[in-house]
């Protein structure tokens, strides 16, 4: 698929997508969001790939939004779907992806912008980002994920509050929050992220792809994370990344993992 929206890059194991609509402040719009799902549906395949990094384009936005520019006009019914159809083509999609997904948050990560960055599997922001679920000033609710993982990640209280405001919080507020793990200048972003991703990229990539379902199965009311954890447990056992992880340590090598 020809990408118009979004820029990919690698370098070594990790593939870096860019939301590219800075005179938009990388809003999404519709195909944004159809070419974020098949971006990360291919690397996802892609054996070189360890870890993938999101970001969005120019100094000033990681996504400022759903684009509401496109639903401005839409009946209860689209509305609706509008949501449903994102949350499987791109935010549960992110968020069940077997590959680590680290969010570069560059800047304004507003609305769906934020709902994206919480749903990757955690967060780096820098000194000029800010955040904010502002959908209530537009007569809305956050519709892609907002009104659940805000408060899986902040608490309700802290949840509610920014939810009913709708303000934004500044990079200090968030990382005291710890709805980013770290707070750093902007020009050093992009290493900290990748130095996250070397240190992954340095572990089983089965192992890895477990480890997120198990964590995500504690938030899915349906499945029984415990239950879940074992199961994954076990299922390593049966990987040639176990026999070379294990090999390796009892070898006092560096393990060199095959990804299966
Ligand atoms: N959807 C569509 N377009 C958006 C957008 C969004 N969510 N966010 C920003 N843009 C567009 C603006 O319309 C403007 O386009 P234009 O130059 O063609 O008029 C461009 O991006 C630049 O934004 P602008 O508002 O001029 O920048 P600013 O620095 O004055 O303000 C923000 C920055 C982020 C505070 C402001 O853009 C904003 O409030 N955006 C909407 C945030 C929001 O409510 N998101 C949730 C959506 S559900």
């Amino acid at each position: 698929m020809q990408f118009k929206n979004l820029l990919i890059t690698s370098e070594g194991n990790t593939a870096i997508i860019t939301i590219d609509r800075p005179t938009k402040l990388n809003a999404l719009n519709k195909a944004t969001i159809e070419e974020l799902h098949y971006a990360f549906k291919d690397l996802e395949k892609d054996k070189n790939v360890k870890v993938i990094i999101l970001t969005g384009s120019g100094e000033k936005a990681f996504v400022a939004g759903a684009d509401i520019s496109e639903f401005a006009n839409f009946s209860e019914k689209e509305g609706g779907k509008l949501a449903s159809k994102g949350h499987k083509q791109l935010f549960d999609f992110v968020e069940n992806l077997s590959t680590p997904v680290i969010a570069a948050v560059n800047g304004f990560a507003l609305g769906g912008g934020l709902e994206l960055a919480m749903a990757c599997h955690f967060r780096v922001a820098s000194h000029n980002a800010r955040m904010g679920l502002p959908e209530v000033s537009l007569g809305v609710i956050p519709g892609y994920g907002g009104t659940q993982r805000l408060p899986q990640l902040i608490g309700r209280g802290r949840a509610m509050e920014m939810i009913l405001t709708a303000s934004m919080i500044d990079a200090a507020k968030a990382l005291e929050f710890g709805l980013v793990n770290y707070v750093v200048e902007q020009e050093h972003l992009m290493d900290l992220c990748m130095k996250f991703a070397g240190k992954i990229s340095n572990n089983s990539p089965v192992a890895i792809s477990y480890a997120i379902k198990a964590v995500n199965a504690g938030f899915n009311n349906s499945i029984n994370g415990f239950k879940a954890e074992i199961e994954a447990f076990g299922s390593c056992f049966g990987t040639s990344d176990f026999k070379e992880g294990t090999t390796a340590f009892l070898e006092k090598r560096k393990a060199n993992f095959p990804g299966a």
